[in-house]
């Protein structure tokens, strides 16, 4: 439709119609079988349903085609309901969860597992994805850090830009793509002691510097809807918040797009104790410029009056409708409401092997090797026992892959029986114990704990033990314990489970078989002695669909592991929040010698356990010392190039993660001890080498300074490029 047709559409609805195009009422409204992902006992009026503008949670192909043809029908302009889902790392195919797509450090995972889930989404009659989550993560005991890329503004920012890219493609009117949302806007995981829906205190330089940019990526890629978050950002909730919406997110970041609250986020203004009633509410959200409000009766019940009493202007109440038409016109809606979807083509499309394919190997490259000692990966032994309540577990996705078919997923024993069994080896599996102790384990026990009896499988578990020449012991977090609302103080792995670990350590002599660890986790852990204790020691975060296919194809070394850490591993929850971009302190901790009076702790070491950046392959690299094309750099049109030479000194091909960090000595306000500023994956043969070079110019130097504004400033600087970010390879060189 033409711009000058949806201004005629607008001008012919009623006030009631405009303020119902911000109403989206929840999936379970129309479809019993819905997914809820939100709190909500109200039932909506007909009238409601009649005229709502969007809803969430449904998908299929016939049900979305009878429900859009329904719904058109009956509306008094006939204008298209909006299908909203959360898509945010598979529909049908399911993909590693994001924290584990940030761990392959390759965007090209991120956009091509995006456009999959884009193509079998919309064939599912899906127009609009809530995703990518851009938050930024330091706080493991949060529970959604399972959704998020990391710890890292730019790995961040450059795994958000791909999936935006992946959802949209080159243009919405294409039926294989997706609106992408990005969420939750803004600064929702730097939520205080990691407790989910909590508080949020920042300054705005760290704010700016830290959990801005990957929106703004994001939002320079061009997503269309973005959503309000939870929290309050010092004291004032997202939803109400106009200095974040209208001036950072409208006027600085030039979102056009639409704006939604999170699920009920405009009615908890109430809660908060910022507004004080709905009513008040409803005006503080449009003075924000939040357009759709999702799942509570706020705008429903109350805009039309604002508007009325003039309280809120008629002409913001059109310019929030004409975002909402303008998505759906600009998704083809009103020249075709279904957008191509069909029960066909969801078959053709939806976990068909060419997206089962890129999904292994997404898999494969986000596995992340924190020990291998005595390189004793790959497996060898003609007789191996798989361990563990993850042994033969379907629920290997995470708890937010809520259109997956679980029991599509591929297993450990699964695929071991299929890429091992083939072989001369022999395999046993058992497992061992229960994945939790009990519901509380998961609070509302929202997923069911099993209960098997723990003696019977504790003995079954030691007895292939003392058979097996290699043990993998598949452990990890259930599936409810990351994911929303799952906040945690004690991120290790369950009580029965390390109990299973202890007893077959115990059974195990480490001098005649070894004994390889998986965990399956959505957040940092708290791994106790399991690196210690394990030969090797592999994160496989929540792999989804080829779970078992792509950890295999590692473990039996048809592919070197590739993955690097996007989030750091502490010691202890107490040292959380933990971030490897921390600031150096008056009192650095010095390395040896005298510590007192120094920022430490007396009971734990300062540093991560497993650093950001950090993991190993199956080969080795060298990295040679930096060479900067030269020591200054003018703020003109200049760059420095600064490189390495990489060589393989291993036995087998394998990629690495070269990583440029960047610290800025001094600066008008304190500055971290390393940013990451670039990456680069090379693949090499043993014996080959390559030069490695990062680009670096005046640009990437500017951070929030104490004129509160972005800019670089004179002085020394020191560019460090190496395998992770504890890394020391490093050269000086100055701005000037
Ligand atoms: C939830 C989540 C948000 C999700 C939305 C719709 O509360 O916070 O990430 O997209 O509701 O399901």
């Amino acid at each position: 439709m033409k711009k000058s047709d949806l201004k005629k559409l607008l001008a012919d609805m009623s006030l009631e119609e405009k303020v119902m195009q911000l109403v989206q009422i929840p999936g379970y409204e129309f479809e019993q079988d819905a997914a809820v992902t939100g709190l909500s006992d109200k039932k909506s009026s007909d009238k409601v349903k009649r005229l709502a503008g969007s809803t969430l949670g449904v998908w299929g192909a016939d049900k979305a085609i009878a429900l859009q043809k329904r719904y058109m029908e009956n509306h008094p302009h006939h204008i298209p309901l909006l299908l909203m889902l959360d898509v945010i790392h598979g529909h049908k195919t399911v993909f590693p969860c994001p924290l584990g797509q940030g761990a392959t450090f390759d965007p090209e995972v991120a956009k091509k597992g995006a456009e999959i889930q884009a193509k079998e989404a919309s064939a599912e009659g899906v127009h609009v994805t809530f995703s990518p989550m851009a938050d930024l993560v330091r706080d493991a005991r949060w529970g959604r850090v399972v959704e998020s890329t990391g710890e890292d503004k730019y790995l961040n920012g450059k795994m958000v830009s791909a999936m935006v890219e992946g959802y949209q493609g080159t243009s919405l009117k294409d039926k294989g793509h997706v609106a992408s949302c990005i969420k939750h806007f803004a600064a929702y995981g730097g939520a205080e002691a990691g407790r989910d829906y909590n508080d949020v205190e920042l300054s705005e330089h760290t704010l700016r510097e830290q959990y801005l940019p990957a929106y703004k990526e994001g939002i320079k890629a061009g997503a269309r809807l973005v959503m309000t978050s939870f929290n309050t950002l010092n004291g004032i909730p997202s939803s109400g918040n106009k200095w974040l919406m209208k001036d950072i997110l409208r006027k600085e970041m030039k979102f056009k797009g639409v704006l939604i609250s999170d699920w009920a986020a405009i009615a908890e203004m109430v809660n908060w104790g910022f507004a004080k009633d709905m009513k008040e509410a409803s005006r503080l959200a449009m003075e924000a410029g939040v357009d759709i409000d999702m799942c509570t009766g706020c705008y429903g019940g109350n805009l039309q009056n604002l508007v009325k009493e003039g309280k809120v202007s008629e002409k913001l109440l059109d310019e929030a409708v004409m975002r909402v038409l303008e998505l759906k016109n600009d998704l083809g809606l009103f020249e075709d409401p279904y957008r191509g979807a069909s029960v066909e083509k969801s078959l053709e499309v939806c976990l068909c092997d060419e997206h089962r394919k890129v999904a292994r190997d997404a898999v494969r490259k986000s596995l992340v090797l924190l020990e291998n000692m005595g390189s004793v990966l790959p497996l060898s032994s003609k007789k191996i026992a798989f361990i563990g309540p993850y042994a033969d577990e379907k629920k290997i996705h995470s708890s937010w892959a809520i259109s997956g078919e679980p029991d599509k997923n591929v297993t450990i024993k699964e695929a071991a029986k299929e890429l091992l069994g083939a072989g001369d080896a022999e395999l046993k599996f058992a497992k061992g114990s229960n994945m939790l102790l009990d519901k509380t384990d998961i609070g509302s026990g929202v997923f069911e704990a099993d209960d098997d009896s723990n003696k019977e499988l504790l003995e079954e578990a030691l007895d292939i033990a003392k058979w097996a020449g290699e043990i993998v012991l598949c452990l990890g977090e259930d599936i409810g314990q990351s994911g929303e609302s799952t906040s945690r103080v004690d991120i290790r792995i369950p009580a029965p489970q390390k109990a299973l670990f202890d007893a077959v350590c115990n059974v195990t002599d480490r001098s005649k078989k070894k004994l390889i660890t998986l965990i399956f986790n959505g957040r940092p852990l708290d791994l106790e002695d399991i690196p210690q204790k394990s030969d090797a020691l592999l994160i496989c975060w929540r792999p989804g669909t080829e779970g078992g296919h792509g950890i295999l194809d590692v473990l039996t070394g048809a592919y070197s592991t590739s993955g690097k850490l996007p989030v750091s591993f502490p010691w202890s929850v107490g040292q959380e929040p933990l971030h490897y971009d921390h600031y150096n302190t008056g009192r650095p901790k010095p390395k040896e010698g005298q510590t007192i009076f120094s920022s430490r702790y007396l009971d734990c070491p300062n540093e991560a356990r497993f650093p950001f950046g950090f993991g190993l392959g199956y080969s080795e690299f060298e990295v040679s010392a930096v060479k900067l094309s030269k020591k200054k750099l003018s703020k003109d049109e200049d760059f420095i190039e600064a490189s390495v030479t990489v060589k393989n000194i291993g036995k087998v091909e394998a990629t690495e993660t070269l990583q440029l960090y960047i610290r800025d000595v001094a600066g008008s306000r304190v500055r971290p001890v390393k940013e990451l500023k670039g990456f680069e994956k090379v693949t090499l043969s043993p014996g080959k080498s390559a030069k490695v070079s990062f680009r670096i110019d005046e640009t990437m130097l500017r951070f929030f300074t104490i004129n509160n504004k972005f800019e670089s400033e004179e002085g020394k600087f020191v560019a460090f490029i190496g395998t992770d970010s504890k890394t020391n390879n490093s050269a000086e060189f100055e701005l000037v």
